[in-house]
């Protein structure tokens, strides 16, 4: 008989900058106070990189490093690191590349995803496939953004959501019955309306008047997102635990993307958890894009036993939708313990 091999997470690392930005410090900034964001968003606080210096691939090889380190992991048996992310260094030369010097991986290739707050989980997903087919022993997904490089703080409809961080997991091969069982991803493009970077790329390259229209920023329309996440999000949801043969009461732990808490609770609602089983930092971090769930991960690791089932789920730019049904396994020991 063919033994299945999964992908199973062994390590996490994550990493917030050192520079709190308040919602007192936004008072000062917009037209805008604190307990309006604590009711509307649930963020009371948020990271940002305040050193010109560090891009995010810095972001992402101090997360790395940290999972090396905790994990007990040699780095020159990393295969490949998948970076997911809509802040790249650079628009040429990929983040990937960058955080394998960075980090002296000498044995890994380094790639970008994009998929805006859903990246993470797409990327988890390519990763565990390299995994599963034995083309890769160790896979690294990171999820990691600068968003303060993207954000408008003279636009109180964004500047209040997002910060700075990144999360990274080490993927490798199990036959024990943990490790990624299953994802139901979707895209529409015509989200890009509603959530969008719009200068930049190809389309808009930048210029002086991309300069001056401010199209260098995100820009969204809050209450459009509002509504589509919560319903992508739970249908994902609902997809992935129907076609595993569950039901909610079943899962131990839903960890969904972190974009607003009003979000995740009426997900959390709608599929029947209690609030126990919902996993939420919002209120330190805010907005992480692609970090979210990595560093739901990393904030909340020792809460997790072998073999607990879990649903990831995200939604963002694109539109991008989705959820990931995995189990957990057993994390790597550092030296110390
Ligand atoms: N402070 C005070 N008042 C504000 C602020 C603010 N920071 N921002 C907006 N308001 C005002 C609005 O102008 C509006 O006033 P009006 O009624 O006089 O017009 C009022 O507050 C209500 O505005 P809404 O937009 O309806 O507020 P809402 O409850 O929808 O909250 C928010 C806005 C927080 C942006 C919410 O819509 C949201 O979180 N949407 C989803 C955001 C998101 O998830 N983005 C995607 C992540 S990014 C990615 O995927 C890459």
């Amino acid at each position: 008989m063919r033994i299945r091999k999964n992908a199973v997470i062994t390590a996490v690392g994550g990493y917030v900058p050192d520079t709190v930005l308040s919602n007192h410090d936004l008072e000062e900034m917009v037209d805008t106070n604190s307990e309006w964001i604590v009711a509307r968003t649930g963020i009371k606080e948020r990271r940002i990189v305040n050193d010109p210096d560090i891009a995010t691939s810095d972001m992402a090889t101090y997360a790395l490093k940290r999972l090396m380190e905790e994990g007990n992991v040699n780095p020159d048996e990393i295969d490949c690191v998948i970076v997911s992310t809509s802040t790249p260094d650079y628009v040429m030369v990929s983040t990937g590349s960058m955080v394998c010097e960075k980090a002296g991986l000498k044995n890994a290739w380094g790639i970008d995803t994009n998929a805006a707050c859903s990246g993470f989980l797409y990327a988890l997903t390519l990763g565990a496939s390299m995994i599963e087919s034995g083309r890769c022993k160790k896979v690294v997904v990171i999820g990691a953004d600068k968003n303060s490089a993207i954000v408008n703080y003279t636009d109180r409809n964004t500047c209040i959501l997002f910060g700075d961080g990144a999360g990274a997991v080490l993927l490798e091969q199990t036959e024990e019955p943990v490790g990624l069982m299953d994802s139901f991803f979707r895209t529409d493009g015509s989200g890009k309306e509603n959530l969008i970077v719009t200068a930049g790329g190809s389309k808009f390259p930048a210029s002086q008047s991309t300069l001056d229209e401010k199209l260098h920023y995100v820009r969204q329309d809050g209450r459009v997102v509002f509504k589509a996440a919560i319903q992508g999000m739970t249908d994902t949801c609902n997809e992935v635990l129907k076609s595993n043969d569950l039901v909610s009461a079943q899962i131990d732990y839903l960890i969904p993307h972190q974009a607003n808490l009003r979000i995740i609770q009426s997900v959390g609602e709608y599929l029947g958890l209690s609030a126990e089983q919902v996993k939420v930092n919002i209120d330190r971090y805010g907005n992480t894009t692609a970090a979210t769930i990595p560093l739901c991960l990393w904030d909340f690791k020792d809460d997790f036993k072998y073999g607990d089932k879990m649903i990831l789920t995200a939604f963002g730019a694109g539109f991008s939708w989705g959820a990931t049904y995995l189990k957990w396994g057993t994390l790597r020991q550092s030296k110390k313990d």
